[in-house]
């Protein structure tokens, strides 16, 4: 019997109905997620917050949006804005989220979500108590490629699932990349790339019952390269990452009836190839490509709220901070500070 992709079930993100969209921190992703949002949704970014007006201005004018504040205080309190995109470094994002969410904002929360297990429990308990949607912009769940590969492990195609490997590494040096080597940023190969291998892993194998981890620093003060097996019954995952290397940026997931690949990178839109008993199928990688994809999780944020819900069922909050907690563990088996 052959087997095949299933369709994936993720709506085009033209469909969502547009919200305000206030952007907080124009910084490169910011850039990367308005283009996207421009040319595949309706979304509308109608405002930018910078800690400086100048940015804020120069932000504005290369993107065409209305408004530009100098400061992330009158971005989260401007009326005009329903929803507002934490942008900033790693290590700010828990103050800058319970600023929007104290305005009464939904917030879109850049990977990763914050640099602690407690501070995202804040974050989230604050959410709950303004009764706004507080999500993390971990893109790659909202994928349709990802899609694909929920349903061929829900659906059992694989059989059990065995192992899990998942490797994200670039080389990114001091000067290349400094918010990537500063502690106060929130710096360090963990949460800065390695969140994505253990966010796959969380979705397939859920949270691990034990976690065995192996690190390096660097001379900078974070931490360069961590490897991590976790444990999730008798199944492994096994999560590397790495600021010293680039490396193959693959997923794989193996189990009794097969094996599912996802080629590089797999954390973006890539191609998917299932191998069972009757040979292999590979599934192309989708229309929408890159950073242009950082469109989905806007369009999936609009959707919760169009549907009066609080919480993702693609990625709930207690997800998020069981995956903040799974790289607590990690750092202080390898004595990140
Ligand atoms: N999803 C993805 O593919 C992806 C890719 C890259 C990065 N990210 C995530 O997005 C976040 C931002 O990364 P980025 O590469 O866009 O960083 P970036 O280019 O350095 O931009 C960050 C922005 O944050 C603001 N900011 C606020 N406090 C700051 C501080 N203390 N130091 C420096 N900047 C500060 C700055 O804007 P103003 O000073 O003008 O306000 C700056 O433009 C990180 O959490 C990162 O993990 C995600």
């Amino acid at each position: 019997m052959s087997v095949g992709f299933p369709v994936s079930r993720i709506p085009d993100p033209s469909q969502a109905s547009p919200l305000r969209w206030g952007i907080l921190g124009p910084g490169g992703i910011a850039r990367s997620f308005v283009d996207a949002l421009a040319k595949h949704t309706r979304q509308r970014v109608v405002a930018v917050g910078s800690r400086s007006a100048e940015r804020a201005g120069a932000f504005a004018a290369a993107h065409d949006i209305r408004r530009a504040h100098g400061s992330y205080e009158a971005l989260v309190d401007d009326p005009d804005v329903d929803v507002v995109y934490v942008a900033s470094p790693t290590g700010q994002h828990h103050e800058h989220a319970l600023l929007a969410i104290a305005a009464g904002k939904h917030v879109l929360v850049e990977k990763s979500f914050s640099r602690t297990a407690a501070e995202a429990a804040e974050m989230v308990a604050a959410a709950r108590t303004a009764d706004v949607v507080l999500l993390e912009a971990m893109w790659t769940r909202f994928l349709p490629h990802i899609d694909v590969v929920r349903q061929l492990v829900g659906d059992g195609v694989l059989g059990e699932i065995q192992t899990v490997i998942a490797d994200h590494g670039q080389l990114l040096t001091p000067g290349a990349a400094p918010r990537l080597h500063s502690p106060e940023l929130g710096g360090g190969a963990l949460l800065d790339l390695g969140v994505y291998p253990l966010s796959f892993a969380a979705l397939i194998l859920g949270t691990p019952d034990s976690i065995l981890a192996a690190g390096e620093m660097a001379t900078t003060g974070v931490d360069s390269t961590i490897s991590a097996v976790l444990r999730t019954g008798g199944a492994h995952a096994v999560v590397t990452t790495t600021l010293t290397a680039r490396t193959p940026t693959t997923a794989s997931i193996s189990g009794t009836a097969g094996r599912l690949e996802i080629a590089a990178d797999f954390y973006t839109p890539a191609e998917l190839v299932l191998t069972t008993q009757s040979g292999s199928v590979a599934r192309k990688v989708d229309r929408i490509r890159g950073h242009e994809a950082l469109c989905f999780q806007a369009a999936h944020l609009a959707h919760l709220v169009e549907e009066g819900r609080r919480d993702s069922p693609l990625l709930p909050l207690v997800e998020t901070v069981g995956i903040m907690a799974t790289m607590d563990e990690i750092r202080r088996q390898v004595a990140v500070g």
